[in-house]
């Protein structure tokens, strides 16, 4: 990005199918926070990614329809949050999977990932906040070429607590934390991109 004065635009998406899915509300109360100068949009769902299979990739060499939608919209923005669930201490199935569509070559020889600064963050009714899931989604990204972004982490735990389902969004502390990962993630963003500019 090397215009300086239009938005950052975002792309968020959350590593869960589930309907009421607390790290969906999460990217959804970050589109409330958002600090000036950035447009957050939340990907509706990676749903409709199909399990990973080599020989599907090979019938469809640009792309299963939903493996195209979502690169398409990764390709168009300047940077990724991700909202990671945490399974058994992991990342869950589906967005690993999605990250293993993401982190293959199109036919025109593009890698999506490779040099996108990302912003990892998580939500869980539990303890401990995704943190085991976050660091295995950070490892995985890593491997992309990504840009994964350090600091600040985001581990939201008790999230049945903080999260208000009659206004579907989180509290005003939450919030705060939010507003915080996005202003870093607007300037870690402008940093990488203007180092290739
Ligand atoms: C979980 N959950 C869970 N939570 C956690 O903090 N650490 C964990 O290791 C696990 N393990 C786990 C395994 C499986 C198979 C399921 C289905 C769930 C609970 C999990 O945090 C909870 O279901 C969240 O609500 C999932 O995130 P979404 O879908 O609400 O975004």
């Amino acid at each position: 990005m090397s215009n300086d004065s239009r938005h950052l635009q975002i792309l968020a998406f959350a590593g869960s199918l589930r309907r009421n899915s607390y790290n969906r509300h999460l990217l959804e109360t970050a589109a409330l926070a958002v600090p000036d100068g950035i447009q957050l949009t939340v990907y509706d769902s990676i749903a409709d990614v199909p399990l990973f299979d080599e020989d599907l990739e090979k019938e469809h060499p640009a792309g299963p329809d939903g493996v195209r939608r979502l690169r398409a919209a990764i390709a168009a923005a300047d940077a990724v949050l991700i909202a990671t669930p945490e399974y058994n201490q992991s990342l869950p199935g589906v967005l690993k999977n999605t990250i293993d569509w993401l982190s293959r070559k199109t036919t025109d020889g593009q890698e999506v990932l490779a040099g996108k600064p990302i912003a990892i963050i998580g939500a869980t009714p539990g303890a401990w906040g995704t943190r085991l899931a976050q660091a295995q989604l950070r490892q995985a990204l890593v491997a992309t070429g990504s840009l994964v972004m350090p600091a600040p982490m985001l581990f939201v735990r008790d999230a049945a607590r903080v999260f208000d389902a009659d206004s579907g969004h989180y509290d005003a502390a939450t919030q705060k934390r939010l507003t915080a990962v996005l202003q870093s993630l607007q300037r870690w963003a402008r940093q990488q991109l203007a180092s290739v500019d």
